[in-house]
């Protein structure tokens, strides 16, 4: 059996055209070309637009990825891309592109689902074989929490590739969440990063709802806690100073991490977990990955993110 196996990974789920070279658990490359900046002046991803981006920057994307790594196409043993969850028109300029180098280099192609990604991408390590799991071993069953723009999950993982979705967001995403309420405050695109920044200096001092506190299952909703801003923001008469931005951003982010967490507790008190992984791009946010390890720490539960920040967010190495 062959013990090296080289993977060739694109992912344009959404505003990030991805591409990435592996060899068996290593990341021999990781590129990414953002479209944040374009997209900023709409206030948000629009679709087409985010269609047309990828177009023109997936295959300097790959071959960068290629030659970042140092192997040559005639050396990938496989080619990886993400088929969904994600935009569509997103999702099918990968899919078409992934599709047709296949057939070009006869290769096979392999799809691979997004979210999973994320749940793994601590499994990676970095190109000197380093990373979370490379000084233990994956003990089962895993715990994964993953929170992205798109998702909101708590996964059991019983093996790798057998999964067990315990809950999810009924309404909008805790990234959705944080990048809308960063909108009505007027703070600008993509929220999440600047609601994070502004609440570290801040004091949750307002008083928001606590998403689905008495629900005995596993599910999330952040829709409500959204509203409950707004009508906050509008009956607020105070100045809209620093102070007020800060304040209110830790309000909100704290209602968020709450939330999180208490379904978070539920889950490891129901399926005891040996280990716990968390993924997606809202755990850049450090008030939250502090919350986790705390709550991980009580139950003496390995806790593991993904070695680079790079790997939080969307990326190929996952794929
Ligand atoms: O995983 P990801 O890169 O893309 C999806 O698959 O959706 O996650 C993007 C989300 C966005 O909603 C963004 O606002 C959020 O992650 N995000 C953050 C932070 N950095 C990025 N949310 C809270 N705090 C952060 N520091
Ligand atoms: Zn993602």
């Amino acid at each position: 059996m062959k013990s090296n196996y080289y993977i060739l990974a694109i992912d344009t789920s959404c505003d990030e055209t991805a591409a990435a070279v592996t060899r068996n658990d290593w990341v021999l490359s990781n590129i990414i070309s953002s479209q944040v900046e374009f997209h900023k002046q709409y206030g948000g991803v629009v679709p087409f637009l985010a269609k047309r981006k990828h177009q023109e920057m997936i295959d300097s994307v790959v071959k960068e990825a290629l030659f970042r790594a140092g192997v040559k196409m005639e050396k990938i043993d496989a080619i990886a891309v993400t088929i969904g969850p994600g935009l569509a028109p997103a999702l099918e300029v990968g899919v078409n592109y992934a599709k047709q180098l296949a057939i070009d280099n006869k290769k096979p192609l392999i799809a691979v689902n997004h979210m999973e990604g994320h749940l793994l991408s601590s499994f990676a390590k970095n190109s000197n074989g380093i990373g979370p799991f490379s000084k233990t071993k994956s003990l089962f069953p895993i715990l994964g929490l993953l929170v992205s723009g798109g998702h909101t999950q708590l996964v059991l993982m019983d093996s790798l590739g057998k999964y067990r979705l315990l809950g999810e967001t009924l309404d909008d995403a805790a990234g959705e969440a944080f990048d809308k309420v960063a909108k009505m405050l007027e703070l600008g695109y993509p929220g999440g990063a600047i609601i994070s920044e502004l609440a570290k200096k801040g004091f949750p001092k307002y008083k928001l709802p606590i998403p689905m506190i008495r629900n005995h299952d596993l599910n999330f909703s952040f829709s409500g806690l959204k509203t409950a801003c707004l009508y906050k923001l509008r009956d607020l008469k105070e100045p809209r100073d620093k102070q007020f931005f800060q304040d209110f951003s830790a309000s909100f982010e704290q209602a968020v991490i709450v939330a999180l967490s208490i379904k978070f507790k539920k889950a490891i008190e129901r399926y005891q977990p040996k280990q716990i992984v968390l993924g997606g791009g809202v755990i850049n946010n450090l008030h939250l990955r502090q919350a986790m390890r705390k709550i991980a720490r009580s139950n003496k539960i390995p806790l593991f993110v993904p070695y680079n920040k790079k790997l939080f967010s969307d990326n190929a190495a996952m794929i």
